[in-house]
């Protein structure tokens, strides 16, 4: 069931069903920020959207938040399309977002993560939740996940087979391969030089520039194709729905 397509008495079903998923929530998290010559500036919000949609139509007893798409993306702002939010503002927002799914009774929220940019401060916004319940010694009424998708058993190791060079770090042959799946009237090319982007850390907007001039790290994203896309996809699909049933599952002392 995707909320955003679903009205509040089928969400108020879903929840009282009884069944092992009726109370846990999948909510994709990403970044919209650019991805090279040829990537989307969706790819970090749409590789989870699309792999949780996909598990939705594989198990309609998952429950998928809209897709929550802005991220932690200021040094990609020298590029076009870029849109980020600061640390401060995100901590918020997904703040909120658990507040209003756990105030209808989702117990288990587990937000699958597309952008690696967003790790730490998604892991500081729990510690920020979870202190406001342990101050006053409660145990909150839900528990919270964090599990980018490329983490996903079996994902990284078929991704690493299936581009053993040139994957790299950002924009890489496995997220563009996805979204290639997803929307093969998308595809876009370019002739990439170097071929292989270089790698070196990440800092402000301008450093970024200067450093990546296309925008790639490390990355040969000329390796992507959409039936590479499938077979993640196709791979990711049940690792997701097990790690949610296993989550869900998960006994709370
Ligand atoms: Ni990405």
């Amino acid at each position: 069931m995707l909320i955003h397509l679903s009205s509040w008495p089928e969400i108020d079903a879903r929840l009282n069903a009884g069944q092992p998923l009726s109370r846990t929530v999948v909510v994709p998290i990403g970044s919209n920020e650019q991805h090279g010559p040829t990537g989307l500036l969706g790819t970090d919000w749409l590789c989870p959207e699309i792999i949780a949609h996909a598990a939705e139509q594989a198990d309609e007893t998952l429950t998928v938040a809209p897709t929550f798409n802005i991220g932690m993306a200021q040094h990609h702002l020298a590029f076009a399309g870029t849109i980020s939010l600061r640390p401060s503002t995100f901590m918020a927002a997904i703040t909120d977002w658990v507040s209003s799914l756990s105030r209808h009774g989702f117990e288990r929220i587990y937000f699958l993560n597309g952008h690696g940019g967003n790790v730490a401060t998604i892991e500081a916004t729990f510690s920020e939740i979870y202190a406001e319940w342990s101050f006053v010694e409660e145990q909150p009424p839900f528990v919270l996940k964090l599990r980018n998708w490329w983490d996903l058993p079996g994902v990284h190791g078929l991704c690493s087979s299936i581009f053993p060079t040139g994957h790299g770090s950002h924009a890489t042959p496995s997220e563009i391969a996805v979204t290639q799946a997803a929307y093969p009237d998308r595809i876009k090319t370019a002739d990439y030089s170097p071929r292989i982007a270089p790698n070196g850390p990440i800092r402000d907007a301008l450093d970024y520039r200067a450093r990546f001039p296309d925008g790639r790290i490390g990355s040969d994203p000329a390796q992507a194709s959409p039936e590479k896309g499938q077979r993640i996809i196709d791979a990711a699909v049940p690792a997701l729905l097990k790690d949610v049933a296993d989550f869900a599952g998960e006994v709370r002392p």
